[in-house]
């Protein structure tokens, strides 16, 4: 007899062997089928009672921790390929099978209505958002790590607005800061400081010829041995409540000799990619890159001038940008442009539907601000980009987000989009689009602000012990 026979096996050979004539085999082998059948069902049901006993226990009344938490997750599976925004993406024949397999049964009419109309939201939750934004405003202390006007690199280290304006691919970082070292958030007092501000300025200090790209490095390493040797605030938290901006990329080679920095500061940076290892989400921000523009454009509102579908203009620098020129140059509907372009910039974004926002070397181009100031709505293009704002705006309801493979099925894609759907999606850029705007002096929910909303949502995680 073989060990791992079940005791009732056993007793049904038993049986066999005390009364081996042919007749009784039917009737003993029947009884053996029906207590194996009993036994089968016993075990069914004793496993639906127990699953019906901890789906029970599931709290049905989310606590608003649960709601926060709830934000959270909405972050970390906008990173996932499954993410409505990227389904979003996908042709529409694909939707209803998917949301069928993930929406609970029961209340399906109610729960598909309020999914329909929070695609539609700008905001994850409006309310939620406003309440934190007006806590932040009153309460958020930061302290800027102090320098004299004669320091040596007092042109990286103090704000730029006494000599230029911030301007170009970059002006982000130039921005973000000098309007925070006007803002009514700076506090002297070290001791009330929530969080702390580093300064410099990558930007600034890879034109400088006394740094230079090959020289970053070593500034930064100098800095922040200064600030951890003069300074005990570092070391409370190991850098998590202190942060940096950044809008080029070459910040990520200036953290190469710091890995505090890159680990528990804040960064604050434009190429927030987290496929790249020097970038969390979640920890860091993703700081929206924009070109900035003065003349307010008219009539952002009406898509009847939007004759064109979709518009693209590039340098060629990555496969991805290749692709699309290369798949997409001769359409008619479709215009898309390697190099230069012949008839202003601006018609293009007023003239059409959808503006293509696609990756070159990074993640981060200035084709979102773009395309939010001219009133068009985004496609993009760029896959493991961390987009600005993603745990407050609800990027699914102003833009199109594909990915590579997405490439040849692009016309499909935007044109299966109702004019009904497309209205709502340029509407709510136009809602969302002042996100996206820095002003020198800074207003309600502007980049600047927002940014700030970021850095307080983080400062809520970090416990200073004393
Ligand atoms: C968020 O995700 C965690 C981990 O997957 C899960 O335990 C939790 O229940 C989720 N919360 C909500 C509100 O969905
Ligand atoms: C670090 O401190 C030294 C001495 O106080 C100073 O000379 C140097 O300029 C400082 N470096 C930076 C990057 O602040
Ligand atoms: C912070 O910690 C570093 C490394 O342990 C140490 O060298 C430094 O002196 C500390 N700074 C202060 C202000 O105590
Ligand atoms: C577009 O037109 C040019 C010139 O006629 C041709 O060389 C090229 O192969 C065409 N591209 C596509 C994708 O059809």
């Amino acid at each position: 007899m073989a060990p791992w026979s079940s005791p009732l096996t056993q007793w049904c050979n038993n049986l066999r062997r005390r009364k081996p004539a042919p007749l009784s085999v039917v009737p003993i082998g029947l009884a053996c089928v029906t207590s194996f059948l009993i036994l089968f069902y016993v075990s069914l049901t004793f496993d639906s009672c127990f699953f019906h006993l901890t789906k029970i226990h599931v709290d049905p009344h989310p606590s608003p921790v649960v709601v926060v938490q709830h934000q959270l997750n909405n972050t970390i599976n906008a990173n996932d390929e499954d993410h409505p925004i990227v389904n979003n993406a996908q042709p529409s024949s694909v939707l209803p099978e998917l949301t069928q397999l993930t929406s609970p049964s029961k209340g399906s009419t109610e729960s598909k209505h309020h999914k329909k109309k929070y695609e539609d939201e700008v905001y994850h939750d409006k309310e939620i958002f406003y309440q934190n934004y007006k806590e932040m405003k009153t309460s958020l202390k930061i302290y800027i790590y102090p320098h004299n006007k004669n320091d040596p690199f007092a042109n990286a280290l103090l704000p730029t607005n006494d000599y230029y304006q911030p301007s170009g691919n970059y002006a982000s970082e130039a921005y973000f800061k000098n309007v925070l070292f006007k803002s009514h958030f700076i506090t002297n007092d070290p001791s009330e400081a929530d969080l702390f501000f580093l300064p410099f300025s990558i930007a600034n200090l890879r034109h400088d010829h006394r740094v230079g790209v090959r020289g970053l490095p070593d500034f930064i390493f100098n800095y922040m041995t200064n600030i951890t040797q003069n300074y005990p605030y570092w070391n409370r938290t190991g850098g998590a409540d202190h942060f940096y901006a950044a809008c080029h990329s070459i910040g990520k080679l200036a953290m190469e000799k710091v890995d505090q920095v890159k680990s528990n500061a804040i960064q604050v940076i434009c190429s927030s990619s987290y496929f790249l290892t020097n970038y969390y989400a979640h920890k860091d921000v993703s700081l929206p890159q924009i070109w900035p523009r003065h003349e307010e454009p008219l009539d952002l509102a009406s898509t009847s001038k939007r004759k064109k579908l979709a518009f693209y203009a590039g340098t060629a620098i990555s496969p991805l940008r290749k692709a699309v020129v290369k798949t997409w140059e001769n359409d008619s509907s479709i215009s898309v442009h390697g190099g230069r372009l012949k008839t202003p910039y601006s018609e293009h974004l007023l003239g059409c539907k959808y503006c293509l926002h696609i990756k070159g070397f990074e993640v981060n181009t200035a084709r979102i601000g773009d395309a939010f100031y001219y009133g068009c709505v985004p496609v993009i293009l760029a896959d493991y980009y961390d987009l600005p704002f993603m745990d407050i705006l609800n990027w699914k309801s102003f833009s199109v987000v594909i990915t590579s493979s997405d490439i040849p099925n692009l016309k499909i894609i935007l044109q299966s989009i109702s004019p009904k759907k497309y209205s709502i999606l340029q509407a709510n850029v136009l809602k969302a689009r002042k996100h996206f705007k820095w002003n020198d002096s800074p207003l309600d929910f502007d980049a600047f602000y927002m940014v700030m909303y970021e850095l307080w949502l983080r400062k809520t995680s970090i416990r200073v012990l004393s």
